[in-house]
């Protein structure tokens, strides 16, 4: 590619040449540019009029010519977006003057000496992307240079010594390049030099004294270098410097008095070097001085009383130095002044009260040892109404009293920050006359009362910190009328009361502390508080909401509990505490521990969020909406006309059914009557259900259809119906006999000498209980797959056979009701305490098999605490569900699993299991899982590897 442009060029050169020689007005010149221009690309077109057939160049844009001479004077492309390389058609420009091509792209190293341009007087290259080093020739014949601007390249290497011969050489400015090693000698002979700026490189050495000799140097810039040494006594020879800027460097040593000889300077920065000792009373001399920066030096001792001779001073920047004593009252005659920073000294007194009469815009006192009042201060500034003030940092001194109410006059305040004194009293509520204030920190401090509710007039306010005070009070509710605020901090004092719900228009919050209050209540909503890290609102012994790691429990639901001591007629006894509303509140909260589970396995998480798309209610079964019937019961004697229908085939009841059911061989009782146990003609054990309520039953047909029905489920997980015996006033229905006792006496009553236990086990081990958990819920699933809701769900209902795997009994039954209502399914069932869903009790909520769930997560819970669902103590009810979401949002799960299976169970099931029940116990039906995704969660919950090692314990 190069090749090619280097034979294009030559070409060029060829045709340029054959054509001038056919034409000899052209002139050098234009086969300069046109070659020049041939190494740049040109974007925007700004050489459109460089035309290599025109006669002169000297209409074209960017070029001037010499009037009398026609020849190019100088060439101007600042500006012009060009990019490429410098190239050697320059050359040919003998007469040229000025090559100005600032702000432009070019590139490469400056391959072409123009230093041999003998004409050129000004130089400025500054602002491209020029690099490498300056040829070491590229001076030699730069006799007529009065300025050469290199700043803003990437030239590197050292600046070349050939620099000594620009005799005339009047302004350097080599600044923000990559230069490094020492200057050569030879600048600091050139006597023309007016400005010298070589800041911003690697450059190196010492300021020798010869630079006396640049007597007519006006500003020097050594800033941000790698200069070292003191400043020579001779730099008082500079008679007309103007500025010195030697921050950034190393410099050291003290600053020599001869400084004082520069009566023309207005500008001194010695701003971060290694200077030490005193400023004396020379500074007095320097009469023009404007901007004084000596901050971040060794300077000691006092700042001294002459400095209150520069009436022009504007800004005097002292921070960062070992400064003692206190400023001097002097200083009062500093009429200019704008700026005061004396930051991080150790300065004693009180806060001249000048720099309040003297209309500052900016004063900064941070770190010193300033004490007294601010109020004295303040008091004494007679006219401050037409105040500048924007900046006002006493922060970290020792000063105490009170916050003057007249810091309101102050009405351009930006910034004011007073923390870490000791200032007592109020916030005035002035402040809320301080508009522009954008930054307000008065934290550490011994600040008592509550925040002025004015401060929502504090319309700019971005950052407010008010921590470790004694504030208290509520926080005003007009706080959440400062939109712009970013950083909050009202940490450590004793605010009480709520939080503002309004705080949530607050949208650009980054930081919000409240942590160690005495605050209460609910959280704001919103993205930023949802996401609050918990330490920020930690210690406020009421505050509640998620991020606050506890439940606002004045939100939460209680479960509905029927008093069991209700006889079950009266159908007022049905509690309607729970309104819809309540439910709905309680979304907040079920979110919450659906976040939680996810925490531990994601997957149910995502699963429970695919549920609640779902619409439940196509699959209700059987919610009758109906006006509360009459359920009188009439006893009728047995007719002996009875029917007997085995679904196995023969019917073998040698016995007559009335000596079946013998007392002795009572089973249990449950809401649909007594169940004996008796023993076939086959020696087949059965367990027979004498159903008590007879009114409560069908017609014969109905019944018989019904029962029919149930007769057809098979599932291993479901005790299964094998039979009826049917007269008008006796039905009694002929179930599988299940040997192992029933999982309430398991959880509940299980001992050694209990012959019925599986395996004479003394508890039933955590795999053993997971699979009673999987059992029961592919029972149900299955059920709810024919659209039956089981309505009955509890752990006497489920019974454990011979192999540990568990039946459900009782199902369907609710079928038999010649009528179906909340009233009639909350009598039937009232036994079930503690499981029946908080649908039975809202009337504008459907009943659907989502109330089976509901029963299943409470098994799931008594499962694996081992406790009943509802628990009466002496004078307390514990709640299962309740105790247990409380305890995992607290983080404290463990300790509420069953004490019999303590280190013996998989923490990375059991949580997740513990949630899944606390999810299926949801007050709102519909976040409830159905029985189908319980199963897949549990599939995913457990891990096959842990299968044995948690089975032999
Ligand atoms: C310089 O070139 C860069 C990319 O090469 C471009 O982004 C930038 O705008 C150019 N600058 C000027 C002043 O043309
Ligand atoms: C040197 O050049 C830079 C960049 O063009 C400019 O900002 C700076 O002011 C110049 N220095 C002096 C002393 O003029
Ligand atoms: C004073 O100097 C310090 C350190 O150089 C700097 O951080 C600070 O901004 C300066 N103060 C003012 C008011 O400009
Ligand atoms: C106020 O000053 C202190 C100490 O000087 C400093 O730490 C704090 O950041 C300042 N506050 C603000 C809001 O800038
Ligand atoms: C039920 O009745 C018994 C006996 O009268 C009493 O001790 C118990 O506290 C009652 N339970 C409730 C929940 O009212």
């Amino acid at each position: 590619m190069r090749k090619v442009v280097g034979i294009c060029l030559i070409l060029l050169y060829l045709h340029i040449i054959v054509v001038k020689s056919l034409n000899p007005t052209l002139d050098d010149d234009v086969l300069g540019l046109i070659v020049f221009k041939a190494d740049l690309q040109d974007p925007e077109n700004k050489l459109s009029s460089w035309n290599e057939d025109d006669d002169s160049p000297c209409k074209w844009e960017g070029v001037k010519c010499n009037p009398r001479s026609n020849r190019v004077s100088a060439l101007v492309l600042d500006g012009f977006g060009l990019s490429g390389k410098m190239g050697r058609g320059l050359m040919q420009l003998k007469f040229l003057s000025k090559l100005s091509l600032a702000r432009n792209n070019l590139t490469g190293t400056i391959g072409v000496n123009i230093g041999q341009l003998t004409n050129l007087r000004v130089i400025d290259l500054s602002e491209n992307s020029f690099s490498g080093p300056v040829p070491d020739d590229f001076f030699e014949q730069c006799g007529s240079l009065r300025s050469i601007s290199l700043a803003n390249n990437k030239f590197s290497g050292r600046v070349p010594d050939s620099l000594v011969s620009c005799s005339s050489l009047g302004v350097l400015n080599f600044s923000s390049n990559q230069f490094s090693g020492i200057l050569p000698s030879g600048i600091w002979s050139l006597n023309g030099l007016r400005s010298l700026d070589v800041s911003d490189n690697l450059l190196e050495g010492e300021i020798p004294k010869e630079i006396g000799g640049l007597y007519n140097l006006r500003e020097i810039k050594l800033r941000k270098n790698q200069f070292t040494g003191p400043v020579p006594d001779e730099i008082g020879a500079c008679a007309l410097l103007r500025s010195v800027d030697l921050s950034e460097n190393s410099f050291s040593g003290s600053l020599p008095t001869t400084l004082q000889k520069l009566s023309l300077c207005d500008n001194l920065n010695f701003r971060s070097n290694l200077f030490t000792g005193e400023i004396t009373e020379w500074i007095g001399e320097l009469g023009r001085l404007q901007t004084v920066d000596l901050s971040k030096n060794m300077f000691s001792g006092a700042v001294p009383d002459a400095i209150g001779n520069i009436q022009s001073l504007r800004i005097l920047n002292i921070s960062d130095n070992g400064f003692t004593g206190s400023l001097p009252a002097s200083m009062i005659n500093c009429e200019n002044i704008q700026i005061l920073d004396a930051s991080r000294n150790s300065l004693t007194g009180f806060i001249p009260t000048w720099v309040f009469q003297l209309g500052l815009q900016a004063v900064l006192f941070s770190e010193n040892k300033l004490t007294g009042s601010i109020n004295g201060a303040v008091d004494l500034s007679i006219d401050v109404s037409h105040q500048n003030l924007q900046v006002l940092d006493v922060s970290h001194n020792e000063l105490s009293g009170e916050i003057p109410s007249d810091i309101g006059r102050f009405t351009s305040l930006r910034v004011l920050n007073m923390s870490k004194n000791s200032l007592t009293g109020g916030i005035p509520e002035t402040v809320g006359k301080l508009k522009a204030l954008n930054s307000l920190d008065l934290s550490e401090n011994q600040l008592n009362g509550s925040i002025p509710s004015s401060i929502g007039t504090c319309s700019s306010l971005t950052s407010l910190i008010l921590s470790r005070n004694n504030l208290s009070g509520q926080l005003p509710v007009s706080m959440s009328k400062l939109v712009a605020l970013e950083h909050v901090d009202l940490s450590f004092n004793k605010l009480t009361g709520t939080l503002p719900k309004s705080l949530e228009n607050l949208v650009h919050l980054v930081t919000f502390n409240v942590s160690h209050n005495q605050l209460q209540g609910e959280l704001p909503a919103g993205a930023f508080f949802n996401t609050i890290s918990p330490s920020s609102v930690s210690n406020n012994p009421t505050l509640c909401g998620a991020a606050a790691n506890k439940s606002c429990p004045t939100v939460l639901p209680k479960p509905i509990v029927l008093n069991p001591n209700s006889t079950g007629t009266d159908p007022d006894s049905v509690p309607q505490t729970l309104g819809h509303k309540k439910i709905l509140l309680s979304i907040s909260a079920l979110i919450a521990i659906g976040a939680a589970a996810v925490i531990i396995i994601g997957i149910i998480f995502i699963t429970v969020l695919n549920l609640r798309v779902r619409s439940t209610m196509s699959r209700s079964a059987a919610a009758v909406p109906l006006s509360g019937g009459d359920f009188s019961s009439s006893h009728t004697t047995d007719t002996h006309s009875g029917k007997l229908v085995m679904f196995s085939g023969e019917p073998d009841f040698s016995t007559g059914a009335h000596a079946l059911l013998n007392k002795d061989c009572e089973l249990g009782r449950g809401g649909f009557g007594a169940v004996y146990r008796t023993v076939l003609g086959d020696g087949r054990s059965v367990a027979i259900k004498k159903l008590t309520v007879s009114s409560l039953v069908k017609s014969q047909e109905d019944f018989e259809r019904e029962v029919k029905k149930l007769g057809k489920i098979n599932h291993p997980n479901l005790v299964s119906l094998e039979g009826y015996y049917w007269t008008p006033s006796l039905q009694l229905l002929i179930y599988e006999y299940v040997s192992g006792g029933n999982l309430y006496r398991h959880l509940h009553e299980s001992t050694t000498q209990d012959e019925n236990i599986v395996n004479n086990r003394s508890s039933l081990t955590w795999n053993e209980r997971f699979n009673i958990i999987l059992g029961i819920a592919k029972s149900l699933a299955h059920l709810h797959h024919l659209n039956i809701i089981h309505y009955n769900l509890k752990s006497s209902n489920v019974l454990i056979d011979g192999l540990g795997e568990p039946k459900v009994a009782d199902f369907g039954l609710a079928r038999l009701l010649p009528m179906l209502d909340r009233y009639v399914l909350s009598s039937k069932i009232q036994s079930a305490l503690g499981y029946m869903a908080p649908e039975f009790a809202c009337k504008t909520v459907k009943i659907t098999d989502k109330c089976d769930v509901y029963g299943f997560g409470v098994l799931v819970l008594e499962i694996i605490t081992g406790k009943r669902p509802v628990e009466y103590m002496e004078d307390d009810v514990v709640i299962l569900c309740d105790m247990v979401r409380g305890a995992v949002e607290e983080g404290r799960v463990d300790e509420c699993i069953d004490e019999r299976l303590q280190g013996k169970f998989p923490a990375e099931e059991v949580i997740p299991v513990v949630k899944l029940g606390l999810i299926c116990t949801s007050q709102v039906p519909s976040n409830r899982p159905d029985m189908a995704e319980v199963i897949n969660i549990l599939g995913l919950i457990k891990c096959p590897e842990s299968q044995e090692e948690y089975d032999n314990n």
